[in-house]
């Protein structure tokens, strides 16, 4: 079902700028989309039209099906909430907890249905220590949180963003995102902004290219991406490992589907070209000799010998040089380590609180894991309270699959719904694993 549609929306700003000449969009429900543009190209300017902050100079904007008009503005504006790019000119009360009260306060909800609320979103957020503070002495990640919570407590069906990560550090960008993609695994619609083509190819689903108040281009993340000459005449970079992709690919390395992650652009590399790997020597070896291959601390380690995983020493190599091996047999995933799931019930099922901690003590002591990793608030939260230190914060999943397949074992916390997304990912791969419920 579409929850925000445009049809040949037209904007022009009292000054005579055209911001939006002709527009048509659409979101579905439960989407990711990402709207990726250069400065000025009109992103913010048409978010302003999906709650009714300005109207159109012509064609029209349907919200769940309806014309915005001045009996449905108020209903559209709980149902679609709007994150300003800015969070100063969002945060304007002098403590974070009156800032999230704001909007409940303006329904005219009772004082104890309102601390209920805003309590629930500040858990929700894992920022309850933040409430007396006053909002202009925040971080930028944490305003931003606050900014979030602050839409996010009148209960919106869709979230639309206007460029959230602007300003922030990695951390704050992966925090960010991940509290979205938590969102979007509850039944959210989500639509951000964006000028970063590396955080529109790995995030969204569905994106749109605007580039001076038109849309270039709409479609998938692949398709979109696979085009380089679009992305090139809408003023945009292509993300890193697309660029990295063409020029293995004219090298004739690497083919088929444009990759939008590592895992993806490790696929793409042909298995001939796979087949020749670096590895250490054991012990000295002679050009030709067979090797037996087994993994250690993330490199391939060659030892003389017939067993397993073998190959062929290309050159000969002194023992703890680096030699190339080829004709590695194929099932070198063999050698991959494994990746346990704890799926940490997310905030609507309870959160960190709700998780057995003595389970995790159990199959962590059994299991000695070589490298974890948390995501989503709730996983984050219950991975402090047992002070267990983490190795991947950035792109949890991806990191640890590559871990895995660099032999190494790894766990990885995820918070409900992104528990099951991992799980996906892992099966699609082939990887072994393990996941426990908590
Ligand atoms: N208040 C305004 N008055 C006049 N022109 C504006 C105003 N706000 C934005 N614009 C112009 O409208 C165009 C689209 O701007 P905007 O929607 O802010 O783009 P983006 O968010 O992609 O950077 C730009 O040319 C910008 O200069
Ligand atoms: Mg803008």
């Amino acid at each position: 079902m579409n929850v925000i549609k445009t049809t040949g929306l037209e904007y022009t700003y009292a000054d005579g700028t055209c911001a939006l000449s002709g527009v048509d969009f659409e979101a579905n429900s439960g989407e990711k989309i990402a709207v990726l543009g250069p400065n000025g190209s009109g992103k913010t300017t048409l978010f302003y039209h999906f709650n009714g902050l300005v109207e159109p100079a012509r064609g029209e904007v349907l919200v769940f099906g309806e014309k915005i008009s001045k009996t449905n503005i108020d209903e559209v504006r709980k149902r679609v909430g709007l994150v300003f790019q800015e969070s100063d000119n969002q945060l304007v009360s002098p403590t974070v907890f009156e800032d999230i009260a704001f909007g409940p306060k303006n329904l005219g909800l009772g004082s104890s249905e309102i601390k209920n609320k805003v309590s629930q979103v500040l858990h929700r957020f894992d920022i309850e220590n933040l409430a007396r503070k006053n909002p202009s002495n925040l971080s930028c990640g944490q305003k931003k949180k606050v900014a979030i919570a602050g839409v996010l407590v009148m209960e919106p069906d869709v979230l639309v963003l206007d460029e959230p990560t602007s300003g922030m550090d990695a951390a704050g960008v992966t925090d960010i995102m991940e509290v979205l993609d938590e969102l979007n695994n509850d039944g959210k619609t989500i639509i951000i902004s964006t000028h970063d083509s590396d955080l529109a190819a790995s995030w969204a689903d569905r994106m749109y290219i605007l580039n001076k108040g038109k849309v270039f281009k709409s479609g998938n993340p692949k398709h979109i991406f696979a085009d380089e000459k679009l992305i090139a005449d809408a003023g945009l970079r292509q993300p890193v490992i697309v660029q990295t992709y063409r020029e293995f690919r004219a090298r004739g390395i690497s083919g088929g589907e444009v990759p939008l992650s590592v895992l993806d652009f490790m696929e793409s590399v042909d298995a001939k070209v796979m087949n020749i790997r670096c590895a250490i020597a054991a012990s000295d070896v002679l050009a030709g000799d067979e090797v037996s291959l087994d993994i250690k601390d993330g490199m391939l380690v060659a030892n003389k010998g017939s067993k397993g995983v073998t190959g062929k020493a290309v050159f000969a190599g002194k023992k703890g040089e680096d030699i190339a091996v080829k004709d590695v047999a194929s099932d070198l995933q063999q050698l991959a380590g494994t990746l346990t799931i704890f799926r940490v019930p997310g905030i609507i099922e309870g959160g960190s609180r709700a998780a057995d901690i003595e389970k995790v003590r159990e199959i962590l002591s059994k299991n000695k894991h070589q490298k974890i990793g948390a995501m989503g608030t709730s996983a984050k939260v219950l991975v402090n309270k047992m002070d267990i230190r983490c190795d991947f914060e950035f792109d949890v999943i991806q990191s640890g699959m590559l871990a895995v397949l660099r032999g190494f074992d790894v766990c990885i916390f995820a918070s409900g719904g992104m528990a099951d997304r991992a799980v996906e990912k892992v099966k699609e791969r082939k990887l072994k694993y393990e996941c426990f419920v908590l």
